[in-house]
């Protein structure tokens, strides 16, 4: 596939990510992979008042998955855990202007992951809450 079924916008993020690296002092974390073609994502969220007030990735993966990891920590700083569970790939998918039909599960990472970090923030500050995602 050549870079033209790319957006520009998505373009922007993959050569400039936003909040790359882990976060050591992360109050949750979660992961989502794509077994399909081996790319992963991790999550870091750092959690004040139920306000994610930081947020930071890895990701091993195609640029599209970079992208999407990107612009899931945009969407997501500064939000509520309440707002920040209804997030959807179409969300991911909408704010980089779309993405190649044979892309569109990159975007899955970032949700996915997301939900799965604030499982953890919630198991490791509530007591187990699993139920409350999966
Ligand atoms: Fe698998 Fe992008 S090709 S996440």
């Amino acid at each position: 596939m050549s870079d033209k079924s790319y957006t520009e916008k998505l373009l922007e993020h993959f050569m400039n990510p936003r909040n790359v690296g882990v976060m050591k002092d992360a109050d949750g974390e979660g992961t989502c992979g794509d077994p399909g073609c081996g790319d992963a994502l991790t999550l870091y969220i750092k959690v004040k008042d139920d306000v994610i007030e930081d947020i930071s990735f890895m990701v091993f993966g195609c640029p599209a998955a970079i992208a999407t990891s990107s612009m899931t920590t945009e969407l997501i700083k500064g939000k509520t855990i309440e707002d920040a569970l209804k997030l959807t790939d179409e969300d991911i998918m909408e704010a980089l202007g779309g993405l190649p039909e044979n892309k569109m599960h990159c975007s899955n990472l970032g949700a996915e992951a997301l939900k799965n970090a604030i499982n953890d923030y919630y198991c490791k500050n509530n007591g187990n809450n699993t139920e409350s995602f999966n």
